[in-house]
């Protein structure tokens, strides 16, 4: 196993963030399994309602609960280790800060049952965003007997849109509490936040708009009032092989390919088809469309590649899968990012 060490020592709880789609789920279902191989305990928090972890790891949907879902591969120096998985919902993050704090069950359920929790987080859309993220950085700080429970936690985060407005909690709140439990519990969440402890990854694919709301986001985090907020890698999601070397890369793509070498290359490779007029076989002719089509796609890959090395942030990529991604595909997925660094 070629695996390096990770470039994210010290960090215990990573945010993924993303244009919606790019594959903010499955990144960060084999960034968890990627960080669980040296035989770690990793959480995988999910904070949308969606069920998207349950879906990935073929399991039933996840109850406000902590259930292993699946072991990570071990290598020749270390025994695979767990990920454990959590859909978090504002509703059981309030009741069970009621009760850690205050014992105060019965009273939450109450609560919970008059629908006042959804009044209060309408009225207050920050606390439904403090009470997950206080979720992941109470999973990420809990010991037992002295041991972290998880040696790190992967967070499935929001969307890039809301991402800033979703981490950056403790001033949407102050409006509704500037003193007492709330704001000091929004307190504690923002030091984990914006410590060393924490970083924040972007997912993308090499296409225009989401690059582009990749490079909106970081410099969005970047420009938060008082900073502190560890910027993580982009993620390259979907990446495509290329289909040929440098030179002939611009020449398909100009349409300038030759047909008549790739006819002769057909048919020393005992493709023979129907010439078309000119010499050169139909079937040369097609490819070479086809391949002028995937040449500028590639080119176009390159410059959104170049746009993205001016954020000045490690960048790891990850294949597109042709089959879809499956338990299989997550480990393949997993394996990549711990050889480039990811974890
Ligand atoms: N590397 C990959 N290769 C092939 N397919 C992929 C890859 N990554 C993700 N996908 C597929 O792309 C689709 C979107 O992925 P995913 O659900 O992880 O994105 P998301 O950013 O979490 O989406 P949403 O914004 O809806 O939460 C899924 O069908 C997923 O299986
Ligand atoms: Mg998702």
């Amino acid at each position: 196993m070629s695996a390096r060490d990770t470039d994210w020592e010290g960090v215990r709880l990573h945010v993924v963030t993303g244009k919606g789609g790019t594959g903010k789920t499955t990144v960060a279902a084999a960034l968890a399994l990627a960080l669980a191989g040296r035989g770690r305990k990793v959480l995988l928090m999910e904070v949308e309602g969606r069920q998207g972890i349950a879906q990935l790891f073929d399991c039933p949907p996840l109850p406000y609960d902590e259930r292993r879902v699946a072991v990570a591969p071990g290598t020749t120096h270390h025994a695979g280790g767990d990920v454990y998985a959590l859909a978090a919902d504002p509703e059981s993050a309030l009741i069970e800060y009621l009760e850690m704090f205050y014992n105060l069950r019965h009273a939450a359920r109450a609560l919970t049952r008059f629908g006042i929790v959804d009044f209060a987080t309408t009225i207050a859309p920050g606390l439904r965003d403090v009470l997950l993220t206080g979720k992941a950085a109470e999973a990420t700080r809990r010991k037992v007997n002295g041991e972290f429970t998880y040696d790190a936690v992967v967070m499935d985060a929001p969307p890039t849109g809301r991402i800033s407005r979703f981490l950056n909690v403790s001033s949407e709140v102050s409006g509704l509490a500037r003193v007492g439990p709330i704001r000091s519990h929004a307190d504690t969440v923002q030091r984990v936040i914006r410590s060393p402890l924490t970083a924040v990854h972007f997912v993308t694919v090499l296409e225009e708009m989401p690059v582009q709301e990749t490079l909106d986001g970081i410099a969005e985090l970047r420009g938060l009032p008082s900073g502190g907020l560890q910027l993580g890698g982009i993620m390259v999601n979907m990446v495509r092989p290329v289909p040929l070397p440098g030179d002939d890369l611009g020449k398909a793509a100009g349409g300038s390919l030759d047909a008549g070498e790739l006819s002769l290359a057909l048919k020393a490779a005992g493709i023979d088809d129907e010439a078309v007029p000119g010499g050169r076989s139909a079937l040369a002719v097609s490819l070479a469309t086809e391949l002028a089509g995937y040449a500028r796609e590639a080119l176009a890959a390159d410059g959104q590649r170049r746009r993205l090395a001016g954020a000045a942030r490690p960048v790891y990529e990850l294949p597109r899968i042709p089959d879809g991604i499956d338990l299989a595909a997550l480990y393949r997925l997993a394996e990549s990012l711990r050889e480039q660094g990811a974890a």
